[in-house]
């Protein structure tokens, strides 16, 4: 299967900053980014769960084999970013432990972020159901990387009507009504309804992205996504005034790369353009329901 990937040939888009490659991560990241380029890395693999992404099974044999791979592409990676640069990734809860100690000993891990999300978790009626995804943050040098704390601040809660004093201080001031996000970040997820919303099983929300790139990038930066799927990395990346590559093994979800970013509106004499979304119609009325969707579930099985 990897000998299969090396032989596919890869495609490559620019315009302006922004760069798609169609192809494996890999060779892609081997071959045509630069060595100590990057300034932040967003990876957001195949889970190992064995869900299909249009041609692609996310399916390993064991967890050994989807260890040896996350490694190699982990390492390239690394190879790709800047000492001062940082690295976002995710995984499934049960490959993260095995992630998490194989890049210990290669970055400093600075947080383990839950995202949290909206879920009716009805589906589990047996266990506990599954209200999160792990993502790590490591950087490679703990004295130099980039953490924006101003641009992704929040109200900082302290349960009180009126505006606190900390007395303690020499001269009695309000305490700061603003802190840095803490590790558990509730973000909705991308819902069918939702104007951000492509057609696959894992996009990741806009919302997610911007925390991360506004934290870790300035203006300008270069920032890699090696698993681009939707490609809400680069689209954010561009809304935010930075330069990004991003890499997608399947044509379908580049074609939607290619639309989203701007690069081109026409890929071998097919117009790029999203799907509408289509509703039912009751008695002649239209409804609220959506007939018919791609994909009507996240990952988990549950309701999108
Ligand atoms: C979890 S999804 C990424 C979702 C993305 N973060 C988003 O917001 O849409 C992983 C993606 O990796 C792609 N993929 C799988 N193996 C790949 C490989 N070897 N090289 C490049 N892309 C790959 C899949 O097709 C899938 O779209």
């Amino acid at each position: 299967m990897e000998e299969e990937k090396k032989l596919l040939p890869i495609h490559h888009y620019s315009k302006d900053q922004h760069s798609i490659i169609h192809g494996d991560s890999l060779s892609a990241l081997d071959d045509l980014v630069l060595d100590g380029s990057v300034h932040l890395i967003f990876a957001d693999p195949p889970y190992n769960i064995g869900k299909r992404f249009s041609n692609f099974e996310d399916h390993w044999d064991s967890d050994e084999a989807y260890l040896a791979w996350s490694t190699q592409w982990l390492d390239l990676c690394l190879r790709k970013l800047r000492p001062d640069g940082s690295l976002y990734v995710m995984a499934s809860t049960q490959s993260m432990p095995m992630i998490d100690l194989f890049l210990r000993t290669r970055m400093t891990i600075l947080s383990r972020i839950i995202w949290h999300y909206d879920s009716s978790g009805v589906q589990a009626k047996n266990y506990y159901g599954s209200l999160y995804e792990p993502i790590l943050h490591a950087v490679k040098d703990p004295k130099n990387y980039t953490f924006n704390a101003d641009a992704v601040a929040v109200e900082a809660k302290t349960g009180a009507v009126r505006k606190l004093i900390d007395y303690r201080k020499a001269q009695p001031t309000p305490y700061n009504q603003t802190k840095v996000p803490g590790n558990v970040w509730f973000i909705p997820r991308v819902r069918y309804r939702m104007d951000e919303y492509e057609k696959h099983p894992s996009q990741k929300p806009e919302a997610l992205l911007e925390r991360v790139i506004l934290a870790s990038s300035n203006e300008g930066d270069l920032i890699l996504d090696p698993f681009a799927g939707t490609f809400t990395t680069g689209a954010v990346a561009q809304k935010l005034g930075r330069r990004s590559i991003s890499i997608e093994l399947q044509k379908e979800f580049v074609k939607i790369g290619l639309r989203r970013l701007g690069i081109t509106s026409e890929l071998d004499g097919e117009v790029l353009v999203k799907t509408p979304k289509t509703y039912s119609r009751k008695n002649g009325k239209k409804s609220k329901e959506p007939v018919h969707l791609e994909y009507t579930t996240n990952l988990f099985g549950e309701e999108l």
